[in-house]
């Protein structure tokens, strides 16, 4: 079982480390791989129950056929000294019949029930009052985080409080897709939910602890769907207010950086993003307002360095190959001050 369980973190471990370029390698490796056997929040704790409890079944069914079919090839194997004749052959044997169509049956019938238990339970929960309600927006190829009693909006990094079992206030997410359909997946926290257009879905965490949490979208959406990442970041109490303070404070206006902040408004930029309190109104791309509070760019493609992100404005196809936002042509100064623009944005 743990074996198992070790292929298959090893496995997603894989698919989130793809994005090895950019420094990413780097900054995932600290973090603990999104391995769905070790489950830090209620919903993530059902699902995993689940998924070792059908392991088992069929794990056991698996070692009963194949020690059968072992046995049977070697006892009855072909031997220089048989006759050539036929063994007896039994046909119609009610028990027998009865037997192979009984015990599956009620070996599915137990599964199917374990799994609607399991589905009905992370369902049908009630959204505590004090829960945090964050709705979450899938793009090609980004996340939108929208906190609506908070008056926040974010991207790419998801941030909650933790979820002490003492005092549980774990967070309800409210998904939408803004074009096609994705999957929203923190396997440390909750099981897949489908994000698709014209629908919304539910689905809730409730961290146990702090710390930070890999997913990834999990549903094909198009060329850059493996490069739609998203972390989960955990704080505790305090550190979380803060947090919460600082997204709500307008944008930095530092007046040593006028030419970048020239350069943005009077380039595209301004018709896809928002930058709180300026001409900046786009709401197509990611909200810029406290940009370098995020560890990464380009949902999880890039760690945020200066480099990194004079690379992605001057071409996102070298970090994205496909991305929607185009490349500006900017001059090497424009491009310089954009960035030392975009970096008093914390
Ligand atoms: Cu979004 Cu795959």
């Amino acid at each position: 079982m743990r074996g198992t369980g070790f292929l298959l973190g090893l496995l997603a471990a894989r698919v989130v480390y793809a994005a090895n370029d950019w420094g990413m390698g780097d900054a995932n490796s600290k973090l603990a791989p999104p391995h769905m056997f070790r489950p830090l929040s209620t919903p993530a704790h059902e699902i995993s129950t689940l998924a070792i409890f059908t392991l088992a079944v069929t794990g056991a069914i698996f070692v009963i056929v194949a020690v059968l079919l072992a046995y049977s090839a070697i006892r009855f194997r072909a031997r220089r000294t048989d006759d050539g004749s036929e063994p007896p052959q039994v046909y119609g044997s009610g028990p027998v019949e009865f037997a192979w169509t009984a015990v599956p049956v009620l070996i599915v019938f137990v599964l199917a029930l374990t799994t609607g238990r399991t589905v009905y339970t992370i369902q049908a929960a009630r959204r505590p009052p004090n829960a945090l309600g964050v709705r979450v927006v899938g793009h090609q190829w980004w996340w939108e985080f929208q906190y609506p009693e908070l008056g926040i909006v974010t991207a790419n990094e998801l941030h909650v409080p933790v979820s002490d079992p003492r005092d549980p206030r774990p967070t309800f997410l409210e998904l939408e897709s803004a074009d096609v359909a994705h999957s929203f997946w923190v396997p440390q926290l909750a099981g897949k939910t489908d994000v698709i257009p014209n629908k919304t879905n539910v689905t809730w965490i409730e961290p146990e602890r702090p710390g930070v949490f890999l997913g990834q979208c999990a549903e094909f959406c198009g060329t850059q769907h493996a490069l739609m990442l998203l972390r989960v970041v955990v704080h505790p109490r305090d550190e979380w207010e803060h947090w919460v303070a600082s997204q709500r404070a307008p944008a930095a206006t530092d007046k040593s950086v006028e030419n970048g902040r020239r350069v943005f408004a009077s380039t595209a930029c301004v018709n896809c993003h928002v930058v709180q309190g300026t001409g900046a109104t786009g709401r197509f791309g990611p909200d810029l307002t406290h940009l370098m509070s995020r560890e990464t760019l380009a949902a999880g493609a890039a760690l945020n360095t200066p480099a990194n992100l004079k690379a992605w404005l001057r071409d996102p196809n070298v970090i994205k190959p496909g991305a929607l936002m185009p490349a500006m042509d900017l001059a090497d100064r424009d491009l310089d001050d954009l960035v030392a623009y975009l970096e008093t944005l914390r």
